[in-house]
């Protein structure tokens, strides 16, 4: 392992003050914190003045970049009209009604009505909560199991944890909630048996979906939940043609399909939503982070006519509706929303991503050539290098040697900011990089990878 230097007065502080999330927070007082002091672009700079391209747009939200004039000028501007209301007890807001106005305006299927949350997880638990009341309003009952898939990542909270798909969401946390089922993950690298064509592994895909609705029952099963690419989970890209295997099946058994865009929304992939890019056909949509390039926390909840008016048929029987967040449809928020789907419009922010596409293809291709590195998988802009001790064999390192968490670490030393997730090193920069950013974060991400490989040779990890 490589030394760590000492802390700063604000580490410590840090440290004895901070809970952080998804740290090894046993290694802390050895490891440290960056602690960032202020952005700029695709930059930032930490407190002691070292800067970093941020190669994760921070957690795949930032879409705009750091400091952009406009969006402060917008906060800057609903903070001295309306600093805060909520649209609870009809009462509403004009950066409530204007975003959820564009969402529709902009969605990719047919959307009626907007619910706005705080988060991503709040818009996944709620888009479970609705599911369930619109089957009790509809005299379905027992149609209340939602199906999610291994690897997937949905949030944290209670029913959002239980709906991702990761070990780590689950161990030690009493997860998952019962009413949730996995099925298989999409990743034909990983997953694939050994000759198996992507389009017999799809079909595998949709045969194992069939016989877990058949074995539950398809009348037990309200919904499917599926991100259109797997963020988190490690930049997972489903095979071509695997939503429309998988929404054959859906469809014959009266499962609703939830697409969980919290990542792939607002022009990541290459459209300005997952759903388009692989095809997906959802019924309701989750959508968060880059909806306000991450200036202000937000996630909504999109839903199309049929499937509100059974919510206004059963709050007509009990009385009032009774879901939201204090911080549902946050002026401040809000008006951050409008103005970065206005920014997305007006800049052309994805015919800029689309312009760079063949540029990330290519820089990902070469680092898939890496020693080191299993697969290099993309789309649009955002992908992933899965690192491998074996790369015939495919053969992972043992986990417990970091591979993956080491590699970021150097890359970061380099001035890159990725992120490991486990031994995949994920790569999603904001939406306005230029070609030669681009190119400079590529850069560092190989140097870091040549560092990793040397470090993994010296310490012959392979054979560990
Ligand atoms: C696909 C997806 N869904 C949901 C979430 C949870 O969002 P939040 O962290 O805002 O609760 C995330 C967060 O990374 C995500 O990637």
């Amino acid at each position: 392992m490589l030394e760590n230097p000492p802390l700063t007065n604000l580490q410590t502080r840090d440290i004895e003050s901070l809970v952080h999330p998804y740290t090894p927070i046993h290694q802390l007082k050895s490891t440290g914190t960056v602690v960032m002091g202020r952005g700029k672009g695709v930059y930032v700079y930490d407190t002691q003045g070292r800067g970093y391209i941020e190669g994760m747009s921070g957690l795949w939200c930032a879409g705009l970049g750091f400091g952009d004039e406009e969006m402060i000028e917008a906060a800057i501007e609903q903070m001295r009209a309306l600093p805060y209301y909520h649209i609870f007890g009809a009462k509403s807001s004009e950066p409530a009604i204007e975003l959820a106005e564009k969402l529709k305006e902009i969605a990719p299927v047919p959307i009626s009505k907007v619910f706005f949350t705080s988060s991503g997880s709040e818009a996944n638990d709620t888009q479970v909560k609705l599911a369930w009341y619109m089957n009790n309003a509809m005299g379905r009952p027992n149609k209340k199991k939602i199906i999610s898939r291994i690897k997937a990542y949905h949030g944290v909270t209670i029913m959002a944890a239980s709906l991702t798909g990761l070990p780590s969401n689950h161990n030690g946390w009493d997860l998952p909630v019962d009413r949730v089922l996995h099925t298989d993950c999409p990743h034909h690298y990983r997953f694939g048996i050994e000759g198996e064509s992507e389009a017999e592994f799809t079909a595998r895909m949709a045969k194992s979906l069939r016989e877990l609705i058949e074995r539950e029952g398809p009348d037990t099963i309200a919904a499917m939940i599926a991100e259109p690419l797997m963020g988190a989970g490690g930049v997972i890209i489903p095979p071509k043609g695997y939503y429309e295997a998988i929404q054959a099946v859906l469809d014959e058994h009266d499962i609703m399909m939830i697409a969980d865009e919290v990542i792939t929304g607002f022009g990541r992939t290459g459209n300005w939503w997952g759903s388009q890019t692989f095809n997906m056909r959802p019924k309701t949509i989750s959508a968060a982070k880059q909806m306000t390039s991450a200036y202000a926390p937000l996630g909504a909840v999109m839903v199309p006519e049929d499937v509100y008016q059974a919510y206004v048929d059963h709050s007509a029987t009990l009385g009032t509706f009774a879901h939201g967040f204090t911080y549902g449809g946050h002026p401040l928020s809000c008006a951050l929303g409008v103005k970065a789907i206005e920014i997305y419009q007006k800049r052309d922010i994805v015919g800029h991503v689309r312009r760079l596409m063949p540029v990330f293809e290519q820089r990902m291709k070469k680092i898939g050539e890496h020693p080191l590195v299993g697969e290099a998988r993309y789309c649009g802009l955002v992908g992933a290098a899965e690192l491998v001790a074996d790369k015939t064999s495919k053969r992972s390192f043992d986990p417990r040697n970091g591979v993956g968490p080491q590699t970021s670490k150097l890359i970061e030393e380099n001035g890159a900011i990725l992120r490991a997730l486990g031994d995949t090193i994920a790569v999603c920069p904001p939406m306005i990089i230029s070609e030669a950013e681009l190119n400079e974060l590529f850069d560092r991400f190989e140097v870091g990878l040549g560092q990793a490989e040397a470090w993994v040779s010296t310490g012959a990890l392979r054979t560990v």
